[in-house]
């Protein structure tokens, strides 16, 4: 196990009756990186990262996080860890207040992380324009601005570790421009971040490392100038675009 690790996977396996949505992955996000994965539709990012928080089990193999095994940790217990997730489809609640769905997730905050954590959140909310007050209903919410709720509904538990699974799905590019300045800010402090992305100008702006999933497995790993001029993941998933 290495120390340094935020995340490890060793030779995790999962299938869906006959899909296999994770084939053997090793995977490995060392603490204080930014890391951005893609893949094709159905290569198992979603799936790998229910697996890293405790949403899906894995049917073999180990999860570290943190150096520690967590493969049988409840999903709850993991947030304690530090790891705070946001999903594909948004899971900010609709009929409560902007308020509220920032208030929520306060019961798991890190108290040890109080300190840095409070500034993320804080320097979050002003990039996004949020108002932690805001008794409007988030549901009323414009696109933009509930996804960004949700990503501040992460910080409010002073996590370590941050999954965010397509954050900038149906952004603006100005819009998906400050999300990037924010996660870059983000990951400044120390905050270990992994962003599922589809949109390769994101990715070209934020990512140090990018792991290519494809079928389940890694498929490539490297730089974004090694992953983009790499022949194969141009055949499996950037010659599409
Ligand atoms: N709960 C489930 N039950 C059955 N099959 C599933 C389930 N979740 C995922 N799958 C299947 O597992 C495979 C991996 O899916 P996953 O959602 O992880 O892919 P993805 O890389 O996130 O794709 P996308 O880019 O479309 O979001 C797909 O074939 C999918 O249909
Ligand atoms: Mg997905």
């Amino acid at each position: 196990m290495e120390l340094n690790a935020a995340i490890e996977t060793r030779s995790l396996n999962k299938r869906f009756g006959g899909v296999v949505a994770a084939d053997n992955v090793n995977f490995k996000v060392l603490s204080g990186e930014l890391r951005c994965m893609i893949g094709p539709n159905g290569a198992g990012k979603s799936t790998l990262f229910a697996m890293l928080c405790g949403l899906e089990s894995a049917d073999s193999g180990q999860i570290f996080v943190f150096g520690q095994d967590v493969t049988r940790t409840q999903a709850f217990k993991r947030v304690r860890l530090g790891v705070g997730l946001t999903f594909q489809t948004n899971r900010a609640f609709h009929d409560l207040s902007v308020r509220e769905n920032l208030t929520i997730p306060r019961a798991s905050a890190k108290q040890e992380n109080m300190e840095v954590g409070q500034a993320r959140l804080a320097f979050a909310l002003d990039a996004f324009g949020l108002d932690p007050n805001d008794q409007t209903k988030a549901g009323e919410l414009p696109h933009n601005q509930l996804q960004w709720l949700e990503m501040a509904m992460i910080l409010v538990g002073y996590p370590n570790l941050i999954l965010l699974d397509e954050p900038t799905a149906g952004m603006a590019p100005e819009e998906t421009q400050q999300t990037a300045k924010v996660l870059k800010h983000l990951n400044s402090t120390g905050l270990t971040t992994v962003v599922v992305e589809h949109d390769m100008a994101f990715v070209k702006d934020i990512a140090q490392t990018v792991t290519v999933l494809h079928q389940g497995q890694v498929f490539a790993e490297g730089s974004v100038a090694e992953i983009t001029a790499h022949e194969n993941v141009r055949k499996i998933y950037l010659g599409r675009a």
